[in-house]
């Protein structure tokens, strides 16, 4: 799967933004794979709402898309943003990294177009379903 592509395709998406009160556009592809082994590319963007607070990031919904069609296990993101309509180089909040931590694991390779970072780099010892108490797994 090339990432170049992959970059390509979620920059013509950053046209799906629902930014009206930020104006920042994000765009994001979660690739993933299911317990077939298949892989899938899930595109997904910031959805903003009046009442703020409920804004959903970009990595979110593609990850989010990506385990509600049995594609659980993440292997990487692709990640753009852009602001007055120029490219800019942007890395995952705090929530999503987490997010990025229940689905995969610290070699998740994320690729914001400009920079290619792992989610042990990014986001070090992010909480497991390890830690909690009898899990059973997923
Ligand atoms: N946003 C993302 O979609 N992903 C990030 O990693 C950072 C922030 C969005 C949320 C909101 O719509 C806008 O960027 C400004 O915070």
């Amino acid at each position: 799967m090339n990432l170049d592509e992959i970059l390509q395709e979620a920059i013509k998406n950053l046209e799906n933004s629902y930014a009206p009160y930020s104006k920042f556009r994000v765009s994001a592809c979660a690739i993933m794979e299911n317990e077939k082994g298949e892989i899938g590319k899930f595109f997904g963007v910031n959805i903003e709402n009046s009442s703020y607070g409920l804004t959903v990031c970009a990595e979110r919904v593609a990850i989010f898309k990506g385990v509600s069609e049995g594609y659980k296990k993440l292997l990487r993101v692709v990640l753009i943003a852009s602001k007055d309509g120029e490219i800019v180089e942007v890395y995952p909040c705090g929530a999503c990294r987490q997010v990025m931590w229940e689905f995969g694991e610290e070699g998740v390779e994320i690729y914001n177009g400009f920079k290619k970072i792992k989610l042990g780099e990014l986001f070090p010892r992010g909480f497991r379903i390890s830690f909690m108490p009898r899990h059973r797994g997923s």
